[in-house]
This record gives C-alpha cells, sequence and structure tokens, in this order.
C-alpha cells in the first residue's frame, strides 16, 4: 500500500488523509519564521519482541494486568485476587514498614479489607486511587509527593514503582510455577496511559517502572527516599513501551467486533467499520481516540480528547450530597487528628464501598434506589444532623431506628449524581464528533464507567441525536468484558505498534533558535547584533517541528541542523517547548513573557580542538513525535558525539 505524503495529503491506502488540520488555525494565523525537515525514519521505532508481553492496565480505580507468551495466540488475564476469582481488582495498596524496608502486605480488595478493619496503622501504609494526582493539567514532577491514609508523604513515583513490582511478582509467581519459567527479562512490558496526558505522566509511569526494575533480573524498590530525587537508572529502557488507553481499546473493541462476524456473521452487531472511534470512561479519565483502519493498517484520526469526567465524579457527588446533610464540608470535625486513618478509612468505605456497590447496581439498572448503610462510628458523630437535614432533602430519607440507612430515590441519584458526569462525557464526545466532521460511524464505548448500562443509555441516545440531526445513523456498541479491553489492547498492539502508521500531534513543539534578521518579516523587539557573525539576527525563534493536529507519520523523523553562536562555544544546550497553540513564531511576546512550556532540553559538549569554523560545526537534533512518547537526540558531526534526550520531562523546571 501507498504510505507516501505528497502535498498535503497523506495517501493511506484508497484514502487521501489531509496532514494538516486547517481548522485549528485562527484567522489571523501565520505561519512559523522556521521549521523543521521531516526525514525518513532509519532506525527501527520499537523493539521487535519475542512474543512474551505483559501489559498493565494502572487504573484510577482498578488495576489489570494482561499477558501473552511466545508461540501464544491467546492473551490471558492475570488473576490478581484468587479469592473473588477477579482480573481486575481496586487500585489500592497496603505497605508495611519494618525499619527502613518496606514490602507490599495486600493489594486490591484485600488491601481495602485489611486497612479497613485495622484498629491502629502503626507500622503500615496505605494509599488508594493515587493516579488521581496525575490529570494533565496538573504540572506532575518527580518530587511530587502523595499523602497516604494517616497523612503521611511520600514521593508519588515510588509508591507506583511498589505497586508496578507487586504486579510483576504476582506475574513471575505464576511462571515460577510452569515448566518452562520465565523470568522478568524475558518479557517485553507495556504500561497504559490515558492519551490526554502530557509528556510529563508518561515519563512518570516510565521511572516508576524503573524503581520498580519492570526490566531488569533485580528485585526494584524496597524503601522511600526521603532525600530529593533524581534521574533513575535506566536499564533496558525499550523493554519497556507505553500505550495509550483508548489506541489500545479500539484495537481490542476491532477485534472482538472482527471475532463475532468470522463466527456468525448473521447476528453479527455491524460490519468491521474502517472509521470509528472509542470512548473509553474509566474511574478518573474520559479519553477518546478516533481511527481509520485500512488494510490492517491504521491511522489516529483525532488530537487526543477527553476530561476528567470519570465515574470518581459520582462518588465525589455522594460525598458532597453527605457533607450538605451532616453539614460539615470536608467532614472536619469528623476526621480528628488523633484518628485520621481510622477516620478517612470508615469514609472510604462509606464512599467507595457501600455506596459504590449501590451505584454499579444503579448504573446496571439493577436496584430502584440507593441504600448506603451508614457505620456506627459516622452515625454516633453525625446523628443529630442525619435525622433533622435528611428529612428536609427531597428524594432523601434516613431511617434512624432500625438500621441507619441513608435512602436515596433512584431519579435523584441519577440526575444529581450520575447526571454531571454524563453531561461531562457527551460534551466531549460531541466535540471529538464535530472535529471529526461525522466521518465516524461506529462508537465503541469502554471502561468500567463506559460499560455501564444507564452511561451506554445515555451517551447512546446523545450520539444517535447529533448524527440523525444531520440526517445520518449509527452504532454505539460496548464490547465484550469492556473493563479489560485497555489491558488486553495493549498486548495487542505491542504485538506489531508498527500497525499504527501515523497520529496527529497534540501540541505545537519546537525550539529556539536564532536567526538572519528580515526587516520585513521579523519584529525589531528580538534584533540583536552578532558581532563575531557582523550581522543582525532575530532572537527567540520558535522553530517549529509539529505544528498541533499536524499527522505525525511512523516512518519518519523530523531534523534540524544548528549551529553554536560563537566560535568559543563549547556546548550547545537545546530546550525543547511545547504549546497547545498554533501561529506562535516567537518563545517569548514583547513583554518578554514565555509563549511557550518548556518540557525537556538536550545538552551536548561541542569541543573545537581543531578549530574548526563556527558554521561548520553542525549539531543536529533528530525528534521523533510518532510514538506513544517524545523521543530526542542530538549529534555533533565533528565528534560523532550523541546524546539522546534524558528525556528529563520531569525535573521541575
Ligand atoms: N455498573 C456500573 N455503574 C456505574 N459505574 C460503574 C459501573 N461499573 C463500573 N463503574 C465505574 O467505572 C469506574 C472504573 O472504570 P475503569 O476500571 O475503566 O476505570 P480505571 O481504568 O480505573 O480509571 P481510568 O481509566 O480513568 O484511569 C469506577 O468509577 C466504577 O465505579
Ligand atoms: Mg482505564
Amino acid at each position: 500500500m501507498a504510505l507516501a505524503a505528497s502535498g498535503g495529503y497523506f495517501a493511506f491506502g484508497i484514502r487521501r488523509i489531509e496532514i494538516f488540520q486547517i481548522g485549528l488555525r485562527k484567522p489571523n494565523y501565520k505561519p512559523p519564521l522556521s521549521r523543521a525537515k521531516k526525514i525518513p525514519r532509519t532506525d527501527t521505532g520499537y523493539r521487535v519482541t519475542d512474543g512474551n508481553i505483559a501489559a498493565i492496565d494502572f487504573g484510577t480505580t482498578s488495576v489489570s494486568l494482561a499477558y501473552t507468551t511466545k508461540g501464544d495466540d491467546e492473551i490471558t488475564n492475570l488473576r490478581l485476587d484468587e479469592e473473588d476469582q477477579a482480573y481486575r481488582v481496586p487500585n489500592a495498596v497496603l505497605l508495611k514498614k519494618e525499619g527502613r524496608t518496606i514490602t507490599v502486605q495486600a493489594f486490591g480488595n484485600d488491601a481495602r479489607t485489611q486497612f479497613t478493619q485495622m484498629r491502629k496503622s502503626g507500622e503500615y501504609i496505605y494509599f488508594e486511587r493515587i493516579k488521581m494526582l496525575m490529570k494533565r493539567e496538573e504540572n506532575v514532577d518527580r518530587n511530587m509527593l502523595v499523602e497516604s491514609f494517616s497523612g503521611e508523604k511520600f514521593y508519588l513515583v515510588e509508591v507506583i514503582a511498589f505497586i508496578l513490582k507487586y504486579l510483576k511478582n504476582e506475574l513471575m509467581k505464576k511462571f515460577s510455577e510452569t515448566a518452562r519459567p520465565l523470568k522478568t527479562t524475558d518479557f517485553d512490558w507495556v504500561i497504559t496511559v490515558p492519551a490526554i496526558w502530557n509528556a510529563r505522566g508518561k515519563r512518570m509511569m516510565r521511572e516508576a517502572a524503573y524503581l520498580a526494575g519492570l526490566m531488569t533480573g533485580y528485585d526494584g524498590i524496597s524503601s522511600f527516599t526521603s532525600a530529593a530525587l533524581s534521574v533513575p537508572r535506566e536499564i533496558n529502557p525499550d523493554r519497556l513501551s507505553l500505550a495509550l488507553e483508548p489506541e489500545a481499546a479500539a484495537l481490542y473493541s476491532q477485534e472482538k467486533v472482527g471475532d463475532q462476524i468470522d463466527v456468525d456473521p448473521a447476528t453479527a452487531v455491524i460490519k468491521r467499520p474502517s472509521d470509528y472511534m472509542v470512548i473509553d470512561a474509566g474511574g478518573g479519565t474520559i479519553d477518546i481516540t478516533a481511527q481509520i483502519e485500512v488494510d490492517g493498517n491504521i491511522i489516529v484520526e483525532n488530537i487526543p480528547t477527553g476530561n476528567a469526567w470519570g465515574g470518581t465524579k459520582i462518588n465525589e457527588a455522594f460525598s458532597q450530597l453527605l457533607q450538605h446533610i451532616v453539614g460539615d464540608s470536608e467532614f472536619k470535625s469528623f476526621l480528628k487528628p488523633e484518628q485520621k486513618s481510622q477516620c478517612k478509612a470508615t469514609l472510604n468505605k462509606i464512599l467507595y464501598v457501600d455506596f459504590e456497590k449501590q451505584k454499579v447496581l444503579l448504573g446496571n439498572q439493577k436496584s430502584t434506589e440507593v441504600a448506603v448503610a451508614l457505620p456506627a462510628m459516622f452515625v454516633r458523630h453525625y446523628k443529630e444532623a442525619l435525622t433533622k437535614v435528611a428529612k428536609k432533602e427531597n428524594g432523601v430519607e434516613y431511617d434512624e431506628y432500625t438500621n441507619d440507612t441513608l435512602y436515596i430515590e433512584k431519579e435523584v441519584a441519577e440526575s444529581r449524581f450520575f447526571g454531571p458526569a454524563i453531561k461531562g462525557i457527551i460534551d466531549c464526545t460531541l466535540k471529538a464528533i464535530e472535529e471529526n466532521g461525522y466521518k465516524v460511524r461506529t462508537f465503541y464505548l469502554v471502561g468500567g464507567f463506559g460499560g455501564c448500562k444507564y452511561v451506554h443509555k445515555k451517551v447512546k441516545a446523545a450520539i444517535e441525536k447529533a448524527y440523525s440531526s444531520k440526517g445520518c445513523s449509527c452504532d454505539v456498541i460496548v464490547p465484550l468484558s469492556p473493563q479489560l479491553a485497555v489491558a488486553q489492547g495493549a498486548v495487542m498492539w505491542r504485538k506489531n505498534p508498527e500497525k499504527i502508521k501515523a497520529r496527529r500531534s497534540d501540541a505545537t513543539y519546537g525550539i529556539n533558535v536564532s536567526i538572519p534578521f528580515d526587516d520585513d518579516e521579523h519584529d525589531e523587539y528580538y534584533k540583536f547584533y552578532n558581532e563575531e557573525q557582523k550581522q543582525d539576527k532575530c532572537d527567540y525563534v520558535f522553530s517549529v517541528f509539529l505544528e498541533k493536529g499536524e499527522l505525525v507519520q511512523a516512518d519518519q523523523v523530523i531534523t534540524i541542523s544548528l549551529t553554536p553562536a560563537y566560535q568559543s562555544s563549547k556546548q550547545i544546550t537545546i530546550g525543547i517547548y511545547s504549546t497547545p497553540n498554533l501561529g506562535v513564531r516567537y518563545i517569548i511576546d514583547t513583554n518578554g513573557k514565555s509563549t511557550v512550556t518548556k518540557i525537556g532540553q538536550l545538552v551536548i559538549d561541542i569541543p573545537n580542538p581543531d578549530d574548526v569554523p563556527r558554521n561548520e560545526r553542525h549539531v543536529d537534533v533528530t525528534m521523533d513525535f510518532s510514538g506513544t512518547e517524545i523521543q530526542a537526540k542530538a549529534k555533533y558531526r565533528i565528534t560523532g558525539e550523541e546524546v539522546k534526550t534524558v528525556c528529563d520531562f520531569l525535573s521541575a523546571q
């Protein structure tokens, strides 16, 4: 199939895909003053796998692990809870301190139950839903802290590392029992991340994997660090890749629909579509992607979009109502410092265990009201307020005589709790549909929240309404086991990542250069005189690698050649910048304020013992934006020295 780009289009089988999303450019848009070149890639993007792949879906509320081994066609989910026979378990971890040494005492439901029943947390440290801290808009950095339920603070990256290490050990336990034991280093590992995350969140997961020893024979993290963290040792970096959650779910959904068609075309829901959109509605994130599949190859057609209206918002809405009923914002009076961890555990049980069960029943349309039995400790503290206020709330009742249970009518729960979150999903879905120009006719709704019947009903109705207003129809499908779609799809993706031929850039990326000053083109503010070169130059020019929305082909890399500003320069530092905007021409405005954000840097030594003239001392910068993580390198032609980015996106800037 032809995969060459010609003019403003990319030929994809019989399709022609626009390279730029012109629609994103505002009317006053001006093209960049400098643009990098695209050249064919010479190395492979991903390590070729031996066939042993393990993928971890590290979700906000839950975690699962899927794997396959060499010669095995099947993808298997690892059972993470023997008692419940569950493949997907809560993202909850109970750690135990013994001196400085930390071990994982329990994970999932087990961790939660043990912690909730503890009279004193003492040497135990408990965390739940820690991925919530890593929203796209949060500028995470390596030294970001997370507070345990008892109020102690630890590095978030290290807590994630303990969880990854636990999951690695669980998989290894399974393989140690087999006739042909497999080791950690026999696997290619995948960790899934929301597509809407920026480079920092992704980098955090990668660094956590290094600390966990995921790609080495080492045991991995065994204690918390108290000093500031530095870049971890990167061993076997190519043994880990990050998969984008909705992309993985898309591959899974296509495969499931495909399987169904192969088995029984007559009863299949639809034909295997060539254009489809996936809405991954999880606990913390709504993450949307649209793909085009032609002859088994894929183009990711939209810029990742989504928001934070995941299922956890429903628990938060219930929490708000409860705070209102007891008249205590944030349950401040209940959370006594001397009993903080026990009180937090009690609240957590109400909101994320007892209410959670009711929410799932309601979501699956199996109940007619929400009934949450309140624990004695909570009732004792708020008895008076509970009886008084609950009576005044429409659709809310509190039974103080028989079972201390709070009842909420179905209609109230649906509109107050589910309503805003479903609106959140619908808003960003309709926006993605507009941007896609209604080309997509098939929607896959995945994730635990997406798989919920009530959400499916509402989201389906909203999408169908939008399509029928255009005089067309569409299908909104929940594939089998929608909560396992991400982990399974991530294994499918890792088997053949080259299948994805292009993605759209989520932001505008570039570097800072100075170029000869042009009176007609450049703003006086940026003019300076370079003594050595004896010419006026224009500083702070944003040399653009990629514009937001631009199609990034997997078989291309982006390159620019720089020379030092002065003959005496012995080192060159290249900052890498990004902006969500288009048409940015300089990295600062005429008030000296940054117009872009620095996301990383390359530092390269450029010695010059033979006194080669300045303009022959080329440093070639190559950047690869086509994968799931940004890779950058710089090479000094004279010495042949090359630096890859430490891709140090995580150091505070
Ligand atoms: N039947 C149901 N009704 C309502 N909500 C449900 C139902 N089943 C699952 N959920 C919700 O779905 C969410 C979990 O979905 P999922 O496991 O896909 O999230 P996650 O992967 O942990 O989070 P994220 O992808 O955002 O990081 C939880 O908030 C859970 O309460
Ligand atoms: Mg998820």
